[in-house]
């Protein structure tokens, strides 16, 4: 209980009047062990490449991502997130390429597995966007995702990136049941220990802007995908998702976007226990990052929506911020 007093006795302005006292009192903070860096991968040789409205993020050949890892683990990132810039070439209507063992991801994770071995975490996305020529991340039929083609698809995509060393799956698709199967494609298969990180709640919003230019999808979708992501007017279905996903065998869930879900953060936090990480996509870093170089606003922001997490009960946070954040933390 907190015990309150009257004014002028009680000044709650006395713990704050001076930066040493602030730092006693601080409840939450932040740290390079806190932040996961998405890593934009591409074909081709020594190619680095700027994406359009993501200042400070580019895409890599798989040769210079010794480049960017080092960077990573010399900063103390734990963890990167593997996300492929697919050549349109290979897209096709069941998204085919997911499957090929040496498609852009498998090709990733075995060169970052080899040079690093155990000293950076790598997570995969498990969806087929990257490779449908329709940028949806499953199977058409009739104009709708078939929920189980999909997940069969999903759960090869899941055994291929576990096979070749990948650590933490994160299915990102909202397919129902995915989780469950992916569980047990994998126990099947002796990788008992590769953990699964749902994208347990993931809204169909529309922040994923820039993230669909990176990846090459952004031109191929051409409507929504709000008949399997959710209606960002509920909390009570996303606390649902989570509970499901959590009995099929999640290990840590998802919320995406960040910002503007840290309710659903709090309460899943408080219900479930569960390890909760969040998303902060690429709409709200390109919102942030535009505000800071048209001096809108100061770049501590970036601080200050990195906490907002810590506080909601966040354990880590997808983010990528993680490039200009980490050196600062360290
Ligand atoms: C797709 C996927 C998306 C993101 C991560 N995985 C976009 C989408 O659902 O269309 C978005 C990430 C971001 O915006 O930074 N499975």
């Amino acid at each position: 209980m907190i015990i309150t007093g009257k004014y002028p006795q009680l000044r709650l302005r006395r713990n704050r009047k001076q930066a040493w006292t602030r730092r006693l009192l601080e409840e939450t903070n932040l740290s390079c062990n806190d932040l996961i860096m998405p890593i934009f991968v591409m074909e081709g040789k020594n190619k680095i490449q700027t994406i359009k409205n993501m200042p400070g993020i580019k895409r890599y050949s798989i040769n210079n991502l010794g480049k960017i890892i080092d960077k990573a683990i010399k900063n103390g990132i734990p963890m990167v997130s593997i996300f492929p810039y697919m050549n349109q070439k290979l897209k096709n209507l069941n998204g085919s390429e997911s499957l090929n063992e040496d498609n852009l991801v498998c090709k990733s994770i075995r060169y970052i597995k080899d040079r690093y071995k155990n000293q950076i975490g790598i997570m995969t996305d498990v969806a087929l966007d990257p490779y449908t020529s329709h940028g949806h991340d499953g199977i058409l039929e009739n104009n709708y995702v078939n929920n189980d083609k999909t997940v069969e698809i999903l759960c090869k995509q899941s055994l291929l990136q576990a096979q070749m060393g990948c650590d933490v799956i994160a299915p990102s698709d909202m397919m129902d049941g995915r989780v469950g199967q992916i569980r047990k494609i994998l126990d099947k298969n002796n990788l008992e220990l590769v953990q699964i990180l749902s994208y347990a709640v993931k809204f169909a919003s529309n922040y994923y802007g820039p993230f669909r230019e990176a990846i090459g999808s952004r031109k191929n979708l051409k409507n929504d995908k709000k008949d399997y992501q959710m209606d960002y007017k509920n909390k009570k279905e996303a606390l649902r998702e989570v509970s499901l996903d959590i009995k099929e065998g999640a290990d840590i869930v998802m919320v995406k976007p960040g910002l503007p879900y840290l309710d659903i953060i709090s309460s899943i936090k408080k219900e479930f226990k569960i390890p909760v990480f969040a998303y902060q996509v690429s709409g709200e870093y390109s919102l942030i990052m535009n505000g800071i170089k048209r001096k809108i606003i100061n770049d501590d922001a970036i601080l200050e929506s990195l906490i907002s997490f810590k506080r909601a009960g966040c354990s880590a946070i997808v983010t990528y911020f993680a490039y200009q954040l980490a050196s600062v933390l360290k």
